[in-house]
C-alpha cells in the first residue's frame, strides 16, 4: 500500500516524502517540475537510502494520473501540487485556477475512481483573511482572502466539506500551514523559488548569502510591539511530520473530516527574524524600512492546541534550527553552482 505524494519534488512536498519513508511507507510520487527540480527526487533517495517508484506528469491529467492508480496499490493522497505564488496569482488567476483547484478536482475523481478515500490537503493560513483573533483557533472565520492563491485554498477547503458531506466514506485532512522555513539538516533539499523570493525567509537568506543587497522591510508602523509583521514560521520538517501524524489519524478513526492549524503557536517580528538570522548564522542582513505591501496583514500567529491534543503533534524546532537550516542549504546550494 503506498501513499501518493503528488508535487513530492517541491519545498513541502519532498520534505514530507523523507519523513513518510524514514517511517518505513511505501510511497509514489508525481511531479511537472513545473516549480521543483529533479534533484530533489534524488536527494530523497539519498537522505533515506530509500527507493520508490517517481512519474514526472501533470496531475490535472486525468489519464496519466489513472495509470499510477492503475500501476500502484495507492491507498492515500497527499496533495502539494499547488502553485503558491501569491504575486503571481493575482497575475495569472486562471492559470492558479486551473492548476489547484481544478487539478485538486481531477485527483478526488480519480481518487473516487480507484476506491481511495483518504486524503490529505495542503490548506493555508490564509484562509483566515485578516483573523478575527490571534492566537487562531480552527474555529475562525475563514474567508476575506485578498488573491487567487488564498482562495484556491478556500475553495478546495469547500469542496472537501461538499465532497465529505455527499459521501461520508471519505477520510480528509486539512491541514492549515502557517509560515513553513527551514530546510532539511543535510542541506540536500530545501525551498529554491523562482527569481528573486517573495516571502522573507528565503530572502534573508539571500542577502545573507550576498545573493541580493538588502532585506526591505515592509513597513515598521504596524500595531506590533516593534511596528513590523509578526507570523508563526514553522519548519518545514516539523510540518511534514504533521501530516505523517494526521495520515496515522486517518488510519486509526472512524470516517471524518479534520481541520488542523499547524503552526508554533508563536509569533515573530520581521525584525526579529532578522536578528535571529543573524545570531544563528553570524552573517550580516542589511535591511530598509519600506512601505507596507499591500494585502499584508499585521499579526498573524496559531492556536496549535487541536493538533496537539488529536494527532499527538507539536512542532519541536525553533526559530534557531530554522535560521541554521535554511543557512545550511543556500551554501550548499551555492557551492553545488559553482
Ligand atoms: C504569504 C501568504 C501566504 C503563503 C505564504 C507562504 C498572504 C497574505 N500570505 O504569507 O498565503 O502561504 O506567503 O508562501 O499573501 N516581509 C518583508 N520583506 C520581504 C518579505 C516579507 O518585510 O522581503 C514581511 C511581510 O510583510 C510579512 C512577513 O515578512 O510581515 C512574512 O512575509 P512572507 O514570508 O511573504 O509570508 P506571508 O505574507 O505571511
Amino acid at each position: 500500500m503506498s501513499v501518493l505524494v503528488t508535487g513530492g519534488a517541491g519545498f513541502i512536498g519532498s520534505h514530507t516524502a523523507v519523513e513518510l519513508l524514514e517511517a518505513g511507507r511505501e510511497i509514489v510520487i508525481l511531479d511537472n517540475f513545473s516549480n521543483s527540480k529533479p534533484e530533489a527526487i534524488e536527494a530523497i533517495k539519498k537522505i533515506t537510502g530509500k527507493d520508490f517508484k517517481f512519474y514526472e506528469i501533470d496531475y490535472t491529467n486525468k489519464k496519466e494520473l489513472e495509470k499510477i492508480f492503475e500501476e500502484n496499490k495507492i491507498d492515500s493522497v497527499m496533495n502539494f501540487a499547488g502553485y503558491k505564488a501569491v504575486g503571481e496569482s493575482v497575475a495569472k488567476p486562471i492559470e492558479y485556477y486551473t492548476n489547484n483547484v481544478s487539478g485538486a478536482l481531477v485527483l478526488l475523481d480519480t481518487m473516487r475512481k480507484y476506491g481511495v478515500k483518504k486524503f490529505i490537503f495542503s490548506s493555508s493560513a490564509t484562509v483566515y483573511g485578516d483573523p478575527e483573533v490571534v492566537p487562531i483557533t480552527e474555529n475562525c472565520k475563514i474567508g476575506g482572502t485578498t488573491n487567487p492563491y488564498g482562495t484556491s485554498k478556500l475553495f478546495i477547503e469547500q469542496i472537501l466539506q461538499d465532497l465529505y458531506k455527499s459521501d461520508n466514506t471519505w477520510d480528509i485532512a486539512i491541514l492549515r500551514y502557517f509560515n513553513p522555513v527551514g530546510a532539511h539538516s543535510t542541506g540536500l533539499i530545501g525551498e529554491e523559488p523562482q527569481g528573486i523570493p517573495n516571502n522573507l525567509m528565503p530572502y534573508i537568506s539571500r542577502v545573507a548569502a550576498g545573493i541580493l543587497k538588502e532585506l526591505s522591510v515592509f513597513g515598521n508602523d504596524y500595531n506590533t510591539p516593534d511596528g513590523t509583521g509578526i507570523r508563526d514560521y514553522i519548519h518545514v520538517v516539523d510540518l511534514a511530520k504533521g501530516h505523517i501524524k494526521a495520515l496515522e489519524k486517518l488510519e486509526k478513526e472512524s470516517k471524518g473530516l479534520y481541520i488542523y492549524n499547524l503552526g508554533t503557536g508563536t509569533g515573530y517580528s520581521v525584525l526579529d527574524m532578522v536578528k535571529a538570522f543573524e545570531k544563528a548564522t553570524g552573517q550580516n542582513v542589511p535591511y530598509k524600512i519600506t512601505e507596507r505591501r499591500p494585502g499584508d496583514i499585521a499579526t498573524c500567529y496559531a492556536d496549535p492546541t487541536k493538533a496537539k491534543n488529536e494527532l499527538n503533534w507539536t512542532a519541536e524546532l525553533g526559530i534557531e534550527e530554522m535560521c541554521r537550516d535554511s543557512w545550511n542549504f543556500i551554501q550548499a546550494k551555492s557551492k553545488g553552482e559553482m
